[in-house]
């Protein structure tokens, strides 16, 4: 609990969507000034009015008489049809620039446009990220929770989502990169967003999609090329496994865990659950609950529905032998 808290309260600042590092996001923020200026402005001169009103008149006539009553001015009712309908027209007209700005068609991977492509399959309740392609090059590694980007501080280095589900509806929701896009069975959404700043950006599932919504958090680590060039290289290659683990890796590959999760360069090949290739190279367990550390790796074998109540890997009751093989096993998946 306490490293959750600690989480909570060194990173909490990145989620405000009013402070945009990606061009959709300021687009976004942009707008909803605009439309709270607006409002503001009428609430104070309908609320001013109220209050000369209240001040003005309250006072009952002598003798306790209604004032004389004044029925109908068609002036009066002009201007407060017109003005409004002036109003929200224009609110139409700055919207609509804006649904421009933000939304694109997914352009063709090129050679020469530094794009960089990613697969967002959006689980209960977790997030599966599949490479397609990066400075036209062919990827094609899947990883989980943790998005890697490159910041483009020289140039232009945008990402484009393609997002679907494989279960119910999700929203991807970056507050600080891009407005929320929902990822829903059975059709195929896109989002792009690109940022010249590095740094840790957070996210959160925005549509209810079952009891662990609230904890389907995204996680967008926007380095410098350098340094995500290094990352993709890393997560491409296959999972190593160290000559004095061979046990250890036998012990995973026995159980039931190789129906579900996938370690590349083994015979695990399960695609149900979080991709484990790279397993401790992510800084978060069970979709940005709970630190990766060995201790919580531990707890979370031991018994995940005691730390993601609900979420679909089961308990497997496994003997201290096994447990301590495991984990031995994972700890070397970087
Ligand atoms: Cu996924 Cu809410």
């Amino acid at each position: 609990m306490s490293s959750l808290l600690l989480l909570a309260s060194a990173e909490t600042p990145d989620l405000s969507m009013f402070d945009p590092v990606s061009p959709s996001a300021k687009s976004i923020r942009d707008l909803s000034i605009l439309v709270m200026i607006i409002t503001g402005l009428i609430f104070l001169v309908v609320e001013a009015v109220l209050c000369y009103c209240l001040l003005r008149f309250r006072r009952s006539t002598p003798g306790g008489n209604e004032p004389p009553q004044i029925y109908g001015s068609q002036p009066i009712e002009i201007a407060w049809s017109v003005a409004p309908a002036l109003i929200v027209f224009m609110l139409v007209l700055i919207t609509t620039r804006t649904l421009w700005e933000v939304n694109t068609d997914l352009p063709k991977p090129r050679a020469d446009d530094r794009a960089l492509f990613v697969t967002v399959v959006g689980h209960q309740w977790w997030w599966e990220y599949i490479y397609e392609s990066h400075d036209g090059r062919k990827l094609g590694f899947t990883t989980s929770n943790e998005l890697h980007i490159p910041v483009g501080d020289d140039t232009a280095r945008p990402v484009y989502l393609t997002l679907k589900s494989s279960d119910v509806c999700h929203s991807f929701w970056v507050p600080r990169l891009a407005g929320k896009t929902d990822l829903i069975p059975g059709r195929t959404n896109h989002t792009w967003f690109q940022t010249a700043r590095p740094g840790l950006y957070l996210g959160q599932c925005a549509e209810y999609c079952g009891c662990q919504h609230a904890n389907m958090l995204i996680r967008v680590v926007a380095e410098p090329i350098e340094d995500f060039e290094r990352w993709l290289d890393h997560q491409q290659q296959p999972a190593v496994v160290e000559a004095d683990l061979h046990v250890a890796q036998g012990a995973f590959l026995s159980q039931s865990c190789i129906n579900c999760h996938r370690v590349r360069g083994t015979t695990a090949a399960g695609t149900f659950g979080p991709d484990l290739t790279h397993l401790m190279s992510r800084q978060t367990l069970a979709s940005g609950m709970i630190p990766n550390t060995p201790e919580n790796l531990r707890a979370w074998l031991v018994n995940p529905q005691n730390i993601k109540a609900g979420c679909l890997m089961p308990a497997f009751g496994l003997n201290k032998h096994d447990l301590d093989q495991i984990v031995d096993y994972l700890l070397v998946l970087r």
